[in-house]
């Protein structure tokens, strides 16, 4: 007989369960945070011990750098951030020309707390571990009011990628951190659902002050272009050795094989359907809009057999549609579907729709 597996205990965000937390990431525990994005995996990012357990829980090669979250009591944040930034050991400001230290400024006052984490030069309080020993670190101050009280009674801040074994879905619920970790971990904390989604938005500013977009997220890109700080560049379009090291290009994915359809459902002929879905004896359905009873309906008049299905935002949202993106994906993989499909959604390359796309296209890809 094999021993019950031990499960993570959800902790309340009370100010017990914050205390606890709080203690155990002060003794060099990782433990599940909430952000506004997706669950992390915290640990103090000044204990390479807590760093190297993050790698291992979450299975992840150690050529894939960790964001630094950090908190401090919200004050005017632009002139403070860098120097906090600076304080902690976390950011060499001193590289920064005149004119990145205004960007970064700029970028802070209008998107932190919030889903934007900025790449900048490596300060020397940070271990070689949580960088992958890049001589840059990504930073960002999350949204979320129970992970910044986290780290603020933590008293350091913490590195934290998402709380979810290497390259499978994100988690953006508390119970799917019992799904992806329950079994490595003593402790999650529960902020409920995510409220944006998916993850932050990585930008890296380089030394003169321009910026680069490694990786699209809650934070669109056109938002960031309205502050007028110049242009934003776009990652490329395919690369087997990306700018943000953990972009792979087989990542957030099901463990059935899921396909990203280049138009909607709607518009797929029977002929194309029959092409497409091939062996799929059962198939899972990820719809972007449309109430689901009345897909339910129509699909059970186009289709013979089972099927499932889920739909992103019956009214259409992106902003929604991002919320539930994970949660949907995850759902449809535990069904009892065989093949996985997904419509694209209406406006890929804007706003939240691009990171919303860029999930879905790392999500669908498979090597051949
Ligand atoms: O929303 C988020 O950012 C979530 C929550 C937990 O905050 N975190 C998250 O972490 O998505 P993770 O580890 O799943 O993704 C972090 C990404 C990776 O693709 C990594 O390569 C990139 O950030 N990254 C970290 N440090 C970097 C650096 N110095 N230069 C370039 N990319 C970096
Ligand atoms: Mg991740």
């Amino acid at each position: 007989m094999t021993p019950e597996r031990q499960q993570a205990l959800i902790v309340k965000a009370d100010e017990d369960g914050l205390n606890r937390c709080a203690e155990a990431l002060r003794q060099g525990e990782v433990i599940g945070m909430p952000t506004e994005t997706v669950y992390g995996l915290a640990g103090d990012v000044f204990n390479e011990s807590a760093l190297a357990r993050i790698f291992s829980v979450k299975e992840r090669p150690t050529f894939d750098p960790l964001i630094v979250h950090v908190s401090w009591p919200f004050t005017p944040l632009a002139r403070d951030a860098l120097e906090r930034l600076e304080r902690l050991g976390l950011v060499a400001s001193e590289k920064l020309s005149p004119q990145a230290r205004d960007t970064l400024e700029a970028l802070c006052a209008r998107f932190w707390p919030g889903p934007l984490t900025l790449v900048l030069p490596r300060g020397p309080a940070v271990p070689d571990l949580c960088t992958s020993g890049l001589d840059t670190v990504a930073v960002r101050m999350p949204a979320h009011p129970v992970a910044r009280a986290l780290i603020e009674r933590t008293g350091r801040p913490l590195a934290a990628p998402s709380a979810n074994r290497f390259g499978r879905i994100s988690p953006t619920q508390v119970v799917h951190v019992l799904d992806e970790l329950g079994d490595r971990l003593r402790l999650v904390l529960d902020g409920g659902p995510c409220s944006v989604g998916v993850e932050s938005t990585i930008v890296r500013l380089s030394t003169e002050g321009t910026m680069a977009l490694l990786r699209p997220g809650g934070v669109p890109a056109e938002a960031i272009e309205a502050l007028g700080l110049g242009p934003l560049e776009r990652p490329r379009a395919s690369s087997s050795r990306p700018d943000a090291p953990g972009m792979l290009l087989e990542h957030y994915a099901p463990s059935k094989t899921l396909t990203l359809l280049d138009r909607p459902f709607r518009e797929l002929s029977a002929e194309a359907w029959t092409r497409l879905s091939g062996s799929a004896t059962r198939p899972g359905l990820l719809f972007f809009s449309g109430k689901a009873e009345v897909l339910q309906k129509e699909w059970s008049e186009r289709l013979p057999g089972d099927f499932f299905l889920a739909v992103l935002s019956p009214q259409g949202s992106v902003e929604e549609a991002a919320r539930s993106l994970f949660a949907k994906m995850r759902e449809l993989d535990h069904s009892l579907a065989d093949r996985l499909f997904a419509e694209p959604c209406p406006e890929p390359n804007q706003g939240l729709g691009y990171a919303l796309m860029d999930r879905l296209r790392r999500a669908s890809y498979k090597m051949t």
